[in-house]
């Protein structure tokens, strides 16, 4: 089954993908985290990787990321994102008081289906708010196949760590998106592949898939938990692919 990992910005390989059929992402949510806590929690975030934009520009980025894998995707696009508070990042050009939700800049897209992933009580609590214990699953446009395994729009699924990346998917929650939305054989991608968490599942389900990631590190990472050391395969796009 094919599986091909490229290490790049996702911006600019997106238009030069071949048509996929399904994508699964989770983007860098712009939470500042190198810079903030202070402490263990400054520790913890050692090696994050840059996530530190003004919040507009973050967000157009996203729109516009979002509507180039629209363009590449045949059938829907899940996209993971969250709620933030300000408190949440600390991020300088954030200002207090203040909630950024996703359907900021995703409601002019047409989202198919809203899910609440219940990721449990694991968050610390939110500076005088109740603790967050969701995250957000948007699929974005109609499926092109759709398989009723009776769940409903709440996921409750415990989050995973500590396989090398701070924010790794669980595999159920891809295993739920690749059964219910796709067919053995078809194209998978994530454009933000960190570890590689799709990849794994996608290749265990028997489908296709393109991985991109912007560090190096990452993609050797997702490598090895999808090959299991075998059949290296990085590439760096230069050329538009033409399959
Ligand atoms: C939330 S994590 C994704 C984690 C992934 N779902 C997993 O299971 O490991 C986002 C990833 O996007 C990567 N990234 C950030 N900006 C990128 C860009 N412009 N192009 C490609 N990758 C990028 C980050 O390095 C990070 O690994």
């Amino acid at each position: 089954m094919s599986i091909e990992i490229i290490n790049d910005d996702c911006a600019r390989v997106i238009p030069m993908l071949p048509k996929v059929h399904l994508t699964i992402t989770s983007p860098p949510y712009n939470l500042n985290k190198t810079a903030s806590g202070g402490g263990s929690s400054k520790r913890s975030y050692e090696g994050w990787y840059p996530d530190d934009l003004p919040e507009s520009e973050y967000q157009e980025q996203q729109k516009s990321v979002i509507s180039s894998l629209r363009e590449r995707t045949e059938g829907s696009v899940f996209y993971n994102h969250r709620i933030r508070y300000a408190w949440h990042s600390r991020n300088k050009y954030r200002t207090a008081n203040k909630i950024y939700h996703p359907l900021q800049w995703m409601s002019d897209f047409p989202i198919w289906c809203e899910i609440i992933w219940h990721r449990g009580g694991t968050t610390g609590h939110a500076n005088g708010r109740f603790r967050l214990a969701d995250e957000r699953i948007y699929q974005i446009g109609k499926p092109h196949v759709f398989t009723d395994y009776g769940w409903t729009t709440v996921w409750s699924i415990t989050p995973t760590r500590n396989e090398g990346h701070v924010c790794s998917f669980p595999e159920d929650l891809v295993e739920r998106c690749i059964l219910s939305s796709s067919n053995e054989g078809d194209t998978i991608l994530d454009p933000y592949m960190g570890s590689g968490t799709v990849g794994v599942v996608a290749k265990r389900l028997g489908r296709k898939f393109i991985g991109i990631e912007r560090e190096k590190s990452y993609c050797e990472l997702a490598q090895r938990r999808i090959f299991s050391n075998q059949t290296p395969c990085l590439t760096v796009a230069e050329q538009p692919h033409d399959h």
